[in-house]
């Protein structure tokens, strides 16, 4: 893995973010208009809570890049996005600081400037114990993401092509650190299968990043000669539809409490996923967009915007906190309501 490839999958991604918003699963979520069931701003908390981790907003900048210099800066300001609107932030993918420890410092930059921060790691999910250990050790991580990416390393030209040892290294892991571990898609989503298959190997919390935003499948075929994967292209679930499967578990059965990411657009998507039972959500793509295009300070004043506006939709809906989210009136339709029907969801 180079750091010349870490500069390509930002570029890429960033070009799959420089058009308008594409429409996607979020745009099949409405909420039923009731137009006296608003609240006071001033009433709405936005503090989430899960696996014992508690945040004051329900938004986080999602696992992307280090490994070069490039990416090192971007993780810079990243970083101090972060501490300037005290949303929580994960690094991309620390094998590389792993494999040549002279490319830490691009990662560690993440907790240099964010010291008081809440900062997770992030490693696949064949990583040993001592590596996940010395990742967060790095970077003095509060959380650990292990992310989950087959179907990236199977249109990598360079990819795995080995993925059973997966489960036994993740109970590993879980058992070696005394962080919270995040198992974690990055755009393809967790089925109900897999949520269930996770909390029976310990896993408290999964981001069931979905489709339908950055879209890992498309970014790495254009790294192949000939590109001959690109049948690939939107592969997966959307958070939406993760986020309705996994609700509907068995009464009885402890599924991970699931963060959402992928695919979110705007406060609105945020809000969406959080009525569908997302303790927070993540951005990745448009956020790195605004800042690849605008510079820091407009993706600080992004952020602070979505937050305010996350609090003024709760407002609206009548949710004094992010949990009372769930209990507002969401009418599903099209694609979303199709897979519903085939997963003989109610
Ligand atoms: C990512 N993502 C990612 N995820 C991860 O767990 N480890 C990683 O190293 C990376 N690298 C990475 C690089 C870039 C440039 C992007 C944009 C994204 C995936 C990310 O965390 C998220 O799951 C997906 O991008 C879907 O969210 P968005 O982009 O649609 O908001």
């Amino acid at each position: 893995m180079s750091s010349e490839r870490k500069d390509q999958h930002v570029t890429l991604a960033d070009a799959q973010h420089a058009e308008p918003p594409a429409r996607n699963d979020f745009d099949d979520v409405r909420f039923m208009h009731h137009a006296l069931a608003g609240i006071d701003r001033d009433r709405v908390s936005l503090r989430t809570q899960f696996a014992g981790v508690s945040w004051r907003a329900p938004l986080y900048i999602n696992g992307m890049t280090g490994g070069s210099a490039r990416t090192g800066e971007i993780n810079r300001s990243l970083a101090i996005a972060a501490r300037e609107t005290g949303v929580a932030i994960a690094s991309g993918s620390m094998s590389m600081a792993l494999r040549d420890p002279s490319t830490a410092g691009t990662f560690q930059v993440l907790r240099e400037q964010n010291p008081d921060g809440f900062v997770m790691a992030n490693l696949s999910a064949d990583a040993r114990p001592d590596q996940a250990a010395h990742a967060i050790e790095l970077v003095r991580a509060d959380a650990l993401q292990l992310h989950l990416n087959s179907v990236q390393e199977t249109v990598m030209p360079e990819g795995d092509r080995a993925f059973s040892a997966w489960p036994d290294a993740i109970a590993a892991i879980i058992d070696a650190v005394d962080v919270p571990v995040i198992v974690k898609e990055v755009g393809f989503g967790l089925s109900r299968a897999t949520l269930e298959q996770l909390a029976d190997l310990g896993v408290t919390v999964a981001d069931v990043s979905g489709s339908g935003g950055t879209d890992f499948a498309r970014i790495e075929n254009s790294r192949r000669d000939g590109g001959d994967f690109g049948y690939m292209a939107g592969w997966g679930q959307s958070a939406v539809c993760c986020l309705l499967d996994g609700a509907d578990a068995p009464a009885g059965s402890a599924l991970p409490a699931l963060l959402a990411s992928g695919g979110v657009r705007t406060p609105l998507d945020v809000v969406r996923a959080l009525a569908l039972g997302a303790r927070a959500v993540g951005v990745s793509g448009v956020f790195l967009h605004a800042l690849l295009r605008d510079g820091q300070d407009a993706l600080i004043a992004l952020i602070r915007t979505w937050l305010e506006q996350i609090a003024q939709l709760q407002a609206l809906l009548g949710a004094v906190t992010v949990a009372d989210l769930g209990d507002t009136d969401v009418l599903l339709r099209g694609s979303v309501r199709e897979f519903c029907g085939l997963r003989g969801i109610d």
